[in-house]
């Protein structure tokens, strides 16, 4: 069965090339399983992941077009389970020092010493105020479960080598920052490991004359991320309807970077169809699959919302009549009036320097200004999602 342009499709990303006829595809962008214990990915094996990346990426040597991209976007393993390394001989004595900080011991303080506060308390017993908050509540000490044997795996070296024999090449790399994962990023509770909060997107591409037009972005764009290598994009914060979301700003970005409108955008692991609905805003025919048929309903509902805030936004208006001068020197001619479309929106990305809130004092501080700083305007539509990586 060939999958049709503007289509989701039930199916498996590792068959992509008998689905998708040679050379279609201008820019292919998703985001893989990450190895992490997805519901998604249960029962698949270490091997049989490295399997599916490896066995994606070589499909698209023959579906992208000669001079088109794949850009994967993917996080490193943080906690990578190893029973081949040396255990971690950590000894946790913050872990103990909190231990002996019992309920009985906590209440019998605050006993002997009603006029303290909670600081005082826990400047008095050597621990922190979340301790006695927790043993006051009848909480237990902070989970998060100690692995011995777990490191960081890295996964671009995975991606570029797989892609490299497929015959295709490291073309560039971005870094998108999310928000921090604390919740998910239990390890770092318990050893110096930083939390997640950075993933990767990796550009290749396929050999073959590639177009290079600068006004494809504006001035303002080029300078806030175009040609930045850094892209702070709020993460997903609504995860509700799947696990793994990455925020719409994302694939948009590569979009109008890569493609031009008109071209064919694929996802191969569709998920909730953020990259379709990115690819219908911007004007982009899209083909999306993923194994999972309630993931399938999900993205064509989102392709089928994307179309009408599309054409909800389209304006059908008659021209005037213009006066236009001849090319080669004669006397100027009138143009008849015509249909015209007209988006009644603009790009919520494409603010102009003087728009752009980053550069006004009252810009909020933190993550929210970072993206702003960065040239992303969250849109209505789009009210910071939340990311793809182990906790994504
Ligand atoms: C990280 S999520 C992608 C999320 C998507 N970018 C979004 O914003 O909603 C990975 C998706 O790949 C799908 N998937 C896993 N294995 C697959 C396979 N072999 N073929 C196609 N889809 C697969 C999962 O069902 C999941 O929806």
């Amino acid at each position: 069965m060939q999958y049709a342009p503007d289509g989701i499709f039930e199916g498996d990303a590792r068959r992509i090339a008998d689905h998708v006829l040679p050379a279609m595809v201008s820019l292919s962008v998703w985001s893989p399983p990450y190895h992490v214990g997805k519901e998604y990915e249960r029962d698949v094996t270490f091997v049989q992941w490295k399997n599916l990346l490896r066995r994606t990426i070589e499909g698209h040597a023959t579906i992208l077009r000669p001079g088109g991209f794949l850009a994967i976007n993917i996080a490193d393993i943080l906690c990578f389970q190893d029973p081949t390394i040396p255990r971690i001989m950590a000894d946790n004595v913050s872990a103990k020092r909190r231990r002996d900080i019992t309920v009985e011991l906590v209440r019998r303080t605050w006993h002997e010493h009603r006029d303290m506060n909670r600081h005082q308390i826990a400047r008095l017993l050597g621990c922190s105020e979340q301790t006695v908050d927790r043993r006051m509540q009848g909480n237990n000490i902070r989970g998060g479960k100690y692995e011995a044997q777990t490191r960081v795996f890295l996964t671009g070296k995975l991606v570029e080598d797989y892609a490299y024999s497929a015959g295709l090449y490291l073309y560039d790399r971005r870094v998108w920052v999310k928000d921090a994962a604390w919740e998910n990023s239990r390890w770092h509770s318990t050893s110096y490991r930083a939390v997640d909060e950075f993933e990767h997107i990796y550009v290749f591409w396929r050999p073959g004359p590639t177009v290079v037009d600068r006004d494809r972005l504006s001035p303002q764009e080029w300078r806030t991320w175009g040609s930045r290598a850094v892209w702070h994009i709020p993460s997903v914060r609504a995860n509700d309807d799947h696990e793994a979301k990455f925020p719409v700003e994302l694939p948009r970005r590569l979009i109008r970077l890569l493609t031009e409108p008109g071209d064919l955008v694929l996802d191969c692991f569709v998920g909730s169809g953020t990259s379709g609905t990115a690819a219908i805003q911007e004007g982009r025919r899209f083909i999306g699959v993923d194994k999972e048929p309630r993931y399938v309903e999900m993205a064509r509902a989102a392709l089928a919302a994307a179309r009408r805030e599309v054409a909800s936004s389209l304006d059908l208006r008659m021209t005037p009549d213009a006066r236009v001068p001849d090319r080669l020197g004669g006397p100027a001619r009138t143009v008849q009036p015509m249909l015209a479309l007209e988006h009644r929106t603009g790009y919520a990305g494409n603010v102009s320097a003087d728009q752009c809130p980053a550069r006004s004092p009252a810009a909020t501080p933190g993550e929210g200004a970072a993206a702003v700083a960065d040239g992303f305007v969250p849109s209505a539509t789009d009210p910071g999602r939340s990311t793809c990586g182990t906790p994504r």
